[in-house]
């Protein structure tokens, strides 16, 4: 909902209002940003300004400084001397500009952007706010789009130069919020490769911090979202803040604590190596920014986030639509394989219940390593004889769909594409490219580059029944310099364009493919991806005690529906840590359960198990998928639980995982989080079993005879034989389960029953919740 009355502005949803105002000076001054509030005379929340703060420069005689304002937009070299949302060179050489108010326009929809991917969504409300600058006719329009239902506002700017001289953008904000509080904390997802989205909190009292990424896309280092927090709040309690934007290149959040305690916070692309030259009669679209507060805490605030991501980002005809359960290739066979491999692989995976199954890297060209054959999607006929179509048919024919890895965006020197047009590369002429993964990446600022990936990718899917598509980029841009664009300034920003503009062309040509996003991992993990790809591979760390950092990080600001995440072999590949198997599951059960391992190597029994697996996540598929998701903040380091209630509250699923094993640990409580206090329900461990090597000499304990540890008997009982975990049933109601359960009691060291919790290192269990009701209408 938005209103205006005498010039305050009122964007309302669910639960909180964003108001602000236009001062008598014509800039904008924001009142609120909070809780929802009735209309009013706003006047009591009006910043009074009596007298100029000894060294501050005054906008007009009297007594206004715009440094000491919560303002929408401030004006550059006019007293502000805070972070600036725009430097430009204006006609005069200068780069002062004075935008101010001059008209403004209430829409009843979400405008969608030519060049940018943009949030949609039958309930929203547009606001356009005109902003003139005062001395050459150039416009700045902020346009503020209200998501009632998900509680979130978006913002972004669009420039107009209509003068006849070229402006030369410095940098160009998407938004920027002046808050009244003198200090947060700031909650990031910061990394690197197989350690992507680790969420770091820190208090940030004075001074500017600033989240960004340099590195051509979103990136592992630091996610763009980003989240202020009053200090002391919680995952369950307290103000806070949240901001993203639905941007895939280089991005800056800047969050700066002003000399009188005004915070003030900005998002959009970074400024880093950016300038463009803004021709007259020429406009500049800024990436959409996503705003959003709650006072209930974070969960709360993800709460927002995620409806939006599922209903108002991913491409609405994947909204709410379960995804298939696969298994993908990789981490078995990387480049070596052929059809006979693929396919006894698809076959055994079609007995355990999976749904999907994905070819990955080494399919086409010479591609049997990383260092050939990037750019030709030739299929490699001595791998694949029959070629894509071939196999796709016989894996249809087994009953499963087929998907397939590309990594477009990409050119190995050793490939047809390099050697016919070495001109397609970036690279900066008359210097060697510093390259990674042996690769370097195509300019999709050309025209003829996004054409050219277009029809390669375009002709692939047109071949063989493809049902899903995991789109990779494994490399950081360098020597940065295109020949489409007249500045190299506009670089960066111009192979986003050329990105969006492929992908909205493959995916609108293909409408029924499922889109997985990749970039080496969670490189690329944001809101402009998902609009899209419905759905991204989270990291190459498929260590579920590394996962739950990586999806815990995540959660902030994308649901589970959004995160790739896959059962893989242990040791794992990319820690050499040894994990149970039902870890592996539990983890991976919290977002889009996939398998990445060679199924041949398991045993009987190890297959049984993912055989249950799959069977249990399809038949609580809708609520791992869509369901709320709750973070805990108790004992993060050691403990971590997730849990996931459904809409209407009558079922759950709690995953509670323990990092490592403390010596006669003290008793667990678990506190259940979203279900109804009156609703009574009954909670039950999900039945899984453990390998017993993991017992070693204490299984003598329990068996008859005495076993050797390694030893040959023990071996093969691995084989047929794996001990139950303890299961745990309770009736209660939801007031109850809130306060918490005090659930058996771990191993300590001495003594054993079935009702001991064996949970060892990297231990875990799931609990289901469903309501009396449910149970009783036979939904179990
Ligand atoms: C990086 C991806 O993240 C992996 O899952 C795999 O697809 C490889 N690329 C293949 O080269």
């Amino acid at each position: 909902m938005i209103t205006e009355k005498n010039k305050v502005f009122m964007l309302t949803t669910r639960e909180t209002s964003y108001i602000f105002r236009v001062l008598p000076s014509g800039h904008l001054e924001n009142l609120h940003y909070g809780d929802r509030l009735r209309e009013q005379d706003f006047r009591a929340i009006h910043m009074k300004q009596n007298a100029g703060a000894g060294s501050s420069v005054l906008y007009r005689d009297g007594a206004m400084s715009l440094d000491l304002l919560p303002l929408e937009y401030a004006p550059n070299g006019k007293g502000d001397y805070r972070i600036m949302p725009l430097e430009m060179e204006m006609p005069d050489g200068s780069f002062v500009t004075d935008f101010v108010y001059a008209g403004h326009e209430i829409i009843e929809e979400a405008l969608p952007m030519e060049t940018l991917p943009t949030a949609y969504g039958e309930d929203a409300m547009t606001l356009i706010v005109t902003l003139r600058d005062k001395l050459f006719p150039v416009t700045l329009k902020l346009i503020y789009t209200v998501f009632y239902d998900a509680d979130v506002i978006t913002r972004r700017v669009l420039l107009k130069n209509g003068t006849d001289q070229i402006l030369k953008v410095r940098k160009i904000m998407s938004a920027s919020l002046d808050l009244l509080s003198e200090s947060y904390d700031v909650i990031t997802l910061d990394g690197g490769w197989i350690r992507e989205a680790h969420a770091h909190r820190r208090n940030h009292a004075y001074g500017t911090l600033v989240n960004e990424s340099s590195t051509g896309s979103s990136s592992n280092r630091h996610n763009p979202g980003v989240i202020l927090a009053r200090p002391g709040t919680t995952e369950d309690h307290g103000r806070c803040y949240g901001v993203n934007l639905l941007y895939s290149g280089n991005h800056h959040t800047a969050v700066e604590v002003s000399s009188h305690g005004i915070v003030r916070v900005m998002t959009g692309i970074s400024p880093h190596n950016f300038l463009w030259p803004l021709a007259p009669g020429a406009v500049f679209e800024a990436p959409e920014a996503v705003l959003t507060t709650s006072g209930k805490g974070v969960n709360d605030l993800s709460h927002h986030f995620h409806d939006f991501v599922n209903h108002h980002v991913i491409p609405e005809r994947w909204s709410g639509k379960e995804r298939p359960v696969l298994l993908n290739n990789w981490e078995a066979t990387f480049f070596d394989f052929n059809e006979r491999k693929i396919l006894s692989m698809a076959r055994e995976a079609k007995k355990l219940g999976v749904e999907l199954f994905v070819l990955d890297d080494g399919w086409f060209g010479e591609r049997n390593d990383d260092t050939a054959g990037l750019g030709d999607y030739e299929v490699n006929r001595k791998k694949l004889p029959g070629g894509i179509r071939g196999l796709a048919d016989k894996i249809n024919a087994m009953g499963l769909y087929f998907g397939l890895w590309f990594e477009p965006e990409m050119v190995n020197e050793d490939s047809a594409l390099f050697r016919k047009h070495p001109e397609y590369a970036i690279r900066v002429p008359g210097r060697k490219p510093s390259k990674g993964r042996n690769q370097l990446v195509l300019d999709l600022a050309r025209e003829e580059v996004q054409n050219y990936i277009i029809s390669q990718v375009e002709t692939v899917l047109a071949s063989a029944p493809i049902a899903y598509v995991k789109w990779d980029m494994n490399r950081h841009i360098s020597d940065l310099y295109s020949e489409a664009v007249p500045h190299q300034g506009m670089a960066f920003h111009s192979y986003i364009l050329g990105l969006y503009r492929v992908l909205r062309k493959i995916t609108e040509d293909f409408p029924d493919v499922l889109f997985e996003s990749c970039s080496s991992g969670g490189n690329r993990f944001d809101l402009g991806m998902l609009c899209y790809m419905p759905q991204t591979w989270a990291s190459d760390n498929t260590d579920p005690i590394e996962r739950l950092k990586i999806q815990g990080g995540l959660s902030y600001f994308y649901p589970p529906s959004t995160m790739g995440a896959h059962v893989s072999q242990s040791p794992h590949q990319q820690t050499l840590r040894r994990t149970p198997l039902e870890t592996r599951f539990h983890a991976a059960t919290f977002g889009l359960l996939g398998y990445e391992l060679d199924l041949q190597h398991l045993n009987l029994k190890e297959k049984e198990e993912i055989s249950q697996q799959i069977s249990w996540y399809k038949s609580h598929r809708k609520l791992m998928q869509f369901g709320r998701f709750y973070r805990y903040d108790e004992e993060k380091d050691n403990r971590v639980n997730f849990m996931v209630v459904s809409e209407d509250q009558e079922k759950a699923v709690l995953g509670n995982f323990q990092i490592l094993q403390k010596p006669s640990p003290s008793f667990d409580v678990l506190r259940l989080k979203g279900l109804l206090k009156e609703r009574l329900y009954q909670v039950e461990t999900v039945k899984a079993s453990m390998d017993i090597e993991a017992y070693g000499e204490l299984l003598k304990h329990i068996t008859p005879v005495k076993l050797k540890p390694g030893g040959l008997i023990l071996r093969n009982a691995r084989k047929i034989y794996r001990l139950p975990h303890n299961v745990e049933r309770y009736e209660a109601y939801g007031d109850l389960l809130q306060s918490g359960i005090r659930i058996s009691q771990q191993f300590m060291g001495t003594g054993y029953s079935k009702e001991t919790r064996m949970l060892g290192d990297f231990g875990s269990q799931l609990m289901t919740v469903i309501s009396k009701e449910e149970v009783e209408n036979g939904d179990r």
